[in-house]
């Protein structure tokens, strides 16, 4: 059996692709790594935390000794990095965690792997998980991100994604080490913390509280289902080629305030609201500094290369979304007041 480390498995992100590799690949031991910062959640996992291929491991990945130690004492023939702190938000108030976990934590990675595999590479892989707002903001419609455009990143986040996604090419370049990188668009779907947009609004709208418009709401976002991410990450991890970048989206954009208005009416309807009561929640609040336009992905590169391609509508995933969160309303008051954190509190020692 061939064991892989995930890392940043108990996230949003994370969650659905460990499931998917725990579920999909019984031929791999999965071992999950995961600090459990705030974004970090086991409940996201509890379906598939007793299973035989699959081991949790509390840990830190700005940790260079204990990084080097799980990785020098477990075979692993591949690494798939998700762990980051993700929020843009956050990393205007607080850059320099973006730069520890982001920048330094995936160093740390590299180095481990690096010192363990020693140059034999046959079979190994690192694959680091991106984002496509390293490529800054679009202003054009009808133009794209592919995956040459210039690296241009603008929020602290972005720009700590930006410098991850160069040491891990660097590694390549300079010790040979065999890696492939992605670029997604913004996911949504079931376990999405409740501070990123599609959550937030749902959480607001289920407790009728306000609905915090960014500046005028017209800022877009490519929306991708997070399960169809999952997928991409499985078909690249097995079938990319070393070195390369494969940018992942579904051509599902969105404004802000457009998205916010599907969502009042679908809310208006699954909770037998009036229609347009909903939408009357929606409040314009002072925008995000260097708030980026718009961000758009070519997948063209994948779904030609490897053959992926979105499996479902917008319409179908979002409704999909509520329904998910109106039937886990305990999850959404468990991550709301903090009891999440109580969950998993002693079991871990960590480090
Ligand atoms: P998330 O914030 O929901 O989860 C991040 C996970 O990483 C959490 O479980 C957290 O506990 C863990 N973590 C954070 N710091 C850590 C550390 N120092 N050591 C170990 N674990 C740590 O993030 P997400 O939205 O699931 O994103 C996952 C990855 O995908 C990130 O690398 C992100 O940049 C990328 N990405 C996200 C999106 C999106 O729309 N959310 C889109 C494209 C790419
Ligand atoms: P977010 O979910 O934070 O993702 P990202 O900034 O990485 O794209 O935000 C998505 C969009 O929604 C972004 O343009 C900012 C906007 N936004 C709001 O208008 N209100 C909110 O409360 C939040 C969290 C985001």
């Amino acid at each position: 059996m061939k064991n892989i480390l995930i890392t940043g498995g108990a996230g949003f992100i994370g969650s659905h692709v460990v499931r998917r590799f725990v579920t999909n690949h019984p031929e791999y031991h999965i071992y999950n790594l995961d600090a459990l910062t705030y974004a970090g959640n086991l409940e996201n996992l509890r379906d598939v935390e007793n299973a035989s291929n699959y081991t949790f491991v509390k840990g830190d990945i700005v940790d260079a000794s204990f990084i080097d130690q799980l990785i020098s004492e477990t075979d692993f023939h591949g690494i798939i990095h998700l762990a980051a702190e993700s929020h843009v938000d956050r990393s205007i108030s607080d850059p320099l965690s973006f730069v520890m976990t982001n920048v330094v934590g995936t160093v740390n990675l590299l180095n481990a792997a690096r010192k363990t595999w020693k140059g034999d590479f046959s079979g190994r892989r690192f694959y680091h998980v991106s984002t496509d707002e390293v490529y800054g903001e679009l202003h054009d419609p009808g133009t794209f991100f592919v995956e040459t455009t210039k690296y241009d990143p603008r929020s602290p986040y972005s720009a700590s994604k930006a410098s991850s996604d160069h040491f891990v090419r660097a590694y390549q370049s300079t010790y040979g080490l065999p890696i492939v990188i992605s670029n997604c668009s913004n996911n949504y779907g079931p376990n999405h913390f409740p501070e990123k947009l599609i959550p937030l609004m749902i959480h607001n709208i289920i407790n009728n509280k306000p609905l915090p418009v960014y500046g005028k709401g017209e800022n877009v976002r490519d929306w991708l289902f997070v399960e169809d991410h999952a997928i991409a990450i499985d078909v690249i991890f097995h079938d990319g080629k070393n070195g390369e970048t494969y940018n992942i989206g579904g051509h599902n954009e969105w404004k802000n305030l457009d998205l916010v208005l599907v969502l009042c009416r679908l809310m208006d309807q699954k909770l037998g609201r009036e229609k347009g009561e909903t939408e009357k929640l929606i409040t314009y609040v002072t925008d995000r500094a260097g708030h980026d336009l718009r961000y758009a992905i070519d997948a063209t590169k994948l779904s030609e290369e490897l053959g992926w391609k979105p499996s479902l509508q917008f319409e179908e995933g979002l409704e999909r979304t509520v329904d998910w969160y109106l039937s886990n309303q305990e999850w959404l008051q468990n991550v709301t007041s903090g009891e999440y954190q109580k969950y998993y509190e002693g079991m871990y020692a960590g480090r």
